[in-house]
């Protein structure tokens, strides 16, 4: 089944409702971007939890999709599909597809005061979240434009969030074997929440490595599709110029977190809640509502989350079937046989 370039803000078409109920069909295959690559996902997900019965409020322990899901490269941003198949390209993402090379990926749920919000791969709050509410506030534009345009627009007013920030390390095989050779012990006391609080001017939370054509080797190239861990990558608060040259670093491939204001961390759980009402002012936009209201906009698979209070981002393992090449193949060694 090819679902074209849907934007259904929430809800569902009633033919794919049906196909999923009645499992007509093995696969669902999307044809678009970002938003509704994981908009299909969502309701993939959401769909199993009914069918197992499981209550859709709060989702502790979600139940994996039962159909896989392909997709097509097709959107004005195609994160997900990149990260997939190693390249935004329609011809691979196809013959993954007809081949039927499936893999698991990890998949994140979004909460807020223990209720679902959403299911997805990665997210940003502050400066991401930030700019992708002023590009969605200029949808007259052509996406490129107001993408450029919002990018310029919340440079220009770039201010630090005030947040706590709470998470969950998770200690790799490989630093684990290191302790214990090191005679550490505290080696297996990895269950501790770990809280920082302070200014940060951007967030990501990403379990993909989210590969896109400005950071070719992901916005977080220190996770993996499905090793079981996600990406918190925090930028402090710093002068605009110093920011600014950390965005442009994802554009290399060494060092990108090599600045004193970056710090990365490997996680399975975070919590962000953002502490005073003391981000962006809004006042010059005639958004007084929307300030008072302190309502935190997030960008999920590039999609606008608004959250008013605490988010909470747990990481799923292995949730969802989607198709593609895996990527483990065609590390470093630029460009060899990334089309197959
Ligand atoms: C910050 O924002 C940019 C653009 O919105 C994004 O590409 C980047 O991955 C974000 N994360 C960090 C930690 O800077
Ligand atoms: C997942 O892979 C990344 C990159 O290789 C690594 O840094 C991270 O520790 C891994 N996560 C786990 C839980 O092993
Ligand atoms: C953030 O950093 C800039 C530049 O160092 C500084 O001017 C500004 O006052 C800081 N903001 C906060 C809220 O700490
Ligand atoms: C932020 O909130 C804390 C307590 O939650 C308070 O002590 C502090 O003064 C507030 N800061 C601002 C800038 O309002
Ligand atoms: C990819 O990485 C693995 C181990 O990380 C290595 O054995 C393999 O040779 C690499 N493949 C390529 C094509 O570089």
């Amino acid at each position: 089944m090819t679902i074209s370039k849907l934007r259904f803000h929430g809800l569902l078409p009633i033919s794919l409702k049906s196909c999923i109920l009645n499992f007509l069909f093995s696969s669902v295959v999307c044809v678009g971007g970002d938003g509704s690559a994981s908009e299909v996902a969502h309701a993939l997900l959401l769909r199993a939890q009914k069918n197992a019965g499981k209550e859709t409020e709060s989702i502790l322990t979600p139940v994996r999709a039962q159909l896989p899901l392909g997709l097509i490269p097709a959107g004005s941003t195609n994160v997900l599909a990149h990260s997939l198949h190693g390249i935004p390209h329609v011809v691979t993402a196809t013959l993954h597809i007809i081949m039927g090379h499936v893999q698991p990926v990890d998949v994140c749920t979004f909460s807020t005061t223990g209720k679902l919000l959403r299911f997805g791969f990665s997210a940003m709050f502050g400066f991401g979240g930030r700019t992708l509410a002023l590009a969605e506030k200029h949808r007259w534009m052509s996406p490129n434009q107001r993408r450029d345009f919002a990018v310029m627009k919340a440079l220009a007013k770039l201010k630090p969030e005030d947040c706590e920030i709470s998470f969950l390390p998770l200690i790799s095989s490989h630093d684990l074997e290191e302790r214990k050779a090191e005679g550490s012990p505290k080696s297996d006391c990895n269950d501790q929440w770990q809280t920082i609080q302070g200014q940060f001017l951007n967030v990501s939370i990403m379990a993909i490595p989210c590969l896109c054509s400005v950071a070719p080797r992901g916005l977080a190239p220190n996770t993996r599709l499905n090793n079981g861990s996600m990406a918190l990558i925090i930028a402090r608060n710093t002068s605009r110029p110093e920011f600014i040259k950390h965005l442009k670093r994802y554009a290399g491939v060494k060092n990108q977190f090599n600045f004193p204001f970056v710090e990365t961390y490997t996680v399975g759980e975070v919590k962000v809640r953002p502490r005073n009402n003391s981000g962006y002012s809004l006042e010059e936009d005639g958004l007084h509502a929307a300030a008072s209201e302190n309502s935190f906009p997030w960008n999920v698979d590039g999609d606008l989350m608004e959250a008013k209070s605490e988010v909470q981002v747990k990481l799923h393992p292995r949730l969802i079937n989607l198709y593609g090449g895996s990527t483990e193949e065609m590390n470093d060694s630029q460009g060899t046989c990334n089309c197959l």
